[in-house]
């Protein structure tokens, strides 16, 4: 949430600046600013909108300098509005910071500002940060030496800080240094050539930088043009070898396709063509062993998108594995753990591995079994993610890399796929354990050689289903309110075509398992609420078809999701997928769903790859 940007060096830093953010903006966009410092003077553009409005105005009005500091906003604290925007400064316009976080006792620290004499400019949490800084360089100067200076003004200013952030701080006085540090929000440093960088993710590094450091918990850097200095949180000089950063991964490219979500959505057949070749046919996960041995339960810790990917991934483990599964909310699991069970598989399942609530749920379960270690336990803990190089990999050492691309739609498409895929490998290694050799169950082979078709079948699908889903998506141009509907292991699917349409298209939807529709939420089905039915063969076929046809009774236009049968010709307008086995059916059933939402939301002319109020990364609590 939020991404910031920093460089010095030998160039120009506003052109690098903006190109950095921009390759940032799915972190926030609701408003966006640069600082840069020369000849002892502070220059700060800033301005409410997405960075297009940034440079216009940077195109009116240019700032010089080679060290500076960028932002691009998700509005927290203070509405989005360009007095909001960061960079904030200090009273004299000689300090600025940027920061992605939130500053937790920002209403305290300001009221002893302001008794101070501080007049502040915005509502934000940030502009504490500056006048902190100011104050300590006040008292500072001329006590240390001059190459301390900054960096022990920004440290005096953050043992007052409570919260999780990361900031980047400039200051016209040192017009060639700038100070950033990490406490539990991202932070990276990119050296490039003669150019020095930081950045909340490693997408605004590509191309500018050649390698990376990432930075600890409490860890700060010094950037000045001449290289980089790390410090540990107790201030002293700490050395790491920066890791290669290859570029091409990190740089989002739509090609042919109007919209990232667009493309995200067509690169999943290849998203399965390199899991069946590496999970299917490829040698076996040995490195995974020590957690996945001896499990008796599992419980997954996730949000949003990546929950429904886990509710998909707990069937998977009960049904096929036996193994009984819970799937928590981050959020909720955080404050309310359950009490702690031996055998415990904990797996986190996070896109971006920075959301912050699953970090923070993750971080407690490793607490509390690092506390049971001694009674023998093994710690059994695991992240899938597509960033493994993210705070979730640092805080696990056994990860399951998803190796979806970088997705850049704020609509998670292409990872929701990779992360069932990775609790298919799951389940299927459990469930293998289980059944080993002759009894090997009849769903796991079944569930195995559908996996095999995947690759095409999704290849054939994407290819009928965007014309077809483009074509319904008129129909929905005025609706209000949708009704999705599936059972078992599609019921997270259901839950998951309704979230799409949601916060791309704006439109109120809901997900329900089918069953539950009798007991209250009927009584909103019309005939001005379609009611999209996932209906495939298997347990709870017929079941799901009358459960439709109760919607149907009441008018409701019935839109299905399932294979062409008779029994599917209840539906007003059929969006067929092949006829899979049911475990393997979610796989196909989402493309429906995603390409539905996005079609309508196009159709609707709204931004999809950035829509209102949202941001790829969630970064606060
Ligand atoms: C929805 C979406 C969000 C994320 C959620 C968790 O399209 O993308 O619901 O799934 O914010 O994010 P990650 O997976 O990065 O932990």
């Amino acid at each position: 949430m939020c991404g910031i940007v920093a460089t010095i060096g030998s160039r120009q830093a506003a052109p690098l600046l903006m190109q950095g953010l921009q390759r940032l903006e799915y972190r926030g966009y609701d408003s966006a600013g640069i600082a840069t410092t020369s000849n002892n003077q502070l220059h700060c553009r800033k301005v409410e909108g997405k960075l297009i409005r940034l440079r216009e105005q940077l195109d009116r009005s240019p700032v010089a300098g080679t060290c500076g500091i960028g932002h691009t906003r998700w509005a927290t604290h203070g509405k989005p509005d360009a007095l909001n925007a960061h960079p904030h400064l200090d009273s004299a316009d000689e300090v600025a910071v940027v920061q992605n976080g939130i500053i937790e006792n920002h209403r305290l620290l300001r009221q002893q500002l302001q008794q101070e004499g501080v007049c502040f400019r915005s509502q934000t949490d940030t502009e504490v940060v500056p006048h902190l800084v100011a104050r300590a360089l006040g008292q500072l100067q001329g006590e240390v030496a001059e190459a301390d200076l900054l960096r022990l003004a920004v440290t005096r200013a953050i043992d007052q800080l409570e919260g999780a952030y990361a900031l980047a701080v400039i200051w016209a006085g040192l017009p060639q240094e700038l100070v950033v540090v990490r406490h539990q929000a991202p932070l990276l440093i990119g050296l490039g050539e003669g150019q020095f960088f930081c950045a909340s993710d490693t997408p605004a590094l590509a191309e500018v930088a050649s390698t990376i450091l990432s930075l600890d918990n409490g860890e700060m850097a010094r950037l000045t043009p001449l290289g980089v200095e790390l410090f540990d949180p107790s201030g002293q000089r700490t050395q790491r070898t920066p890791q290669p950063l290859c570029g091409a991964e990190h740089v989002a490219d739509k090609r042919q396709f109007r919209h990232f979500m667009l493309k995200e959505i067509h690169e999943q057949a290849d998203v399965a063509t390199a899991w069946v070749e590496r999970c299917l046919y490829g040698p076996p996960t040995d490195h995974l062993s020590p957690v996945l041995d001896d499990v008796g339960h599992v419980q997954l810790l996730a949000c949003g998108t990546s929950r429904h990917a886990a509710l998909v991934g707990a069937h998977l483990l009960e049904q096929l594995a036996d193994i009984p599964t819970t799937v928590h909310y981050a959020s909720e699991f955080r404050y309310a753990p359950p009490p702690l069970a031996a055998k415990t598989l904990t797996i986190a399942v996070t896109q971006s591995g920075e959301t912050a609530d699953t970090l923070a749920a993750l971080t407690i379960e490793l607490e509390r079994r690092r506390s049971r270690e001694g009674l023998g336990e093994p710690l059994q803990l695991l992240g899938i993610t597509n960033r493994p190089h993210s705070s979730l990999g640092r805080l696990v050492p056994q990860i399951i890399d998803i190796a979806a691309g970088l997705e850049t739609g704020v609509a998670a498409t292409k990872s929701f796929l990779g992360q069932m895929l990775a609790l298919y490998s799951i389940a299927l290694r459990l469930a293998s354990q289980r059944h080993s050799g002759v009894s090997a169950s009849e769903q796991l082979i079944a569930c195995r050689e559908g996996l095999e078709q995947l690759p095409e079948q999704l290849s054939a699908l994407l290819q009928t289903m965007d014309q077809q889903c483009a074509t319904l998506a008129h129909e929905f141009a005025e609706t209000q309110d949708v009704i999705y509907l599936g059972r078992g292991i599609n019921y997270p699917i259901a839950l998951e075509g309704a979230l799409k349409l949601k916060e791309i298209s704006y439109i109120h939807a809901e997900g329900y398992p089918a069953g539950e529709m009798k007991h209250g939420p009927i009584a909103l089905v019309d005939q001005y609420v379609p009611v999209v039915s996932i209906a495939t063969p298997g347990r709870v076929f017929e079941k799901v078809l009358s459960n439709a046809q109760e919607a149907k009774a009441r008018d409701a236009r019935l839109i299905g999701i399932g294979p062409e049968c008779a029994d599917t010709e209840i539906f007003d307008v059929l969006l067929p997928i092949p006829p899979v086995h049911e475990l393997i059916s979610p796989l196909l059933t989402v493309i429906p769903m995603q390409l539905l939402a996005y079609h309508v939301a196009a159709h609707r002319g709204l931004d999809v790859d950035q829509p209102r109020n949202l941001a790829k990364s969630v970064t606060v609590e």
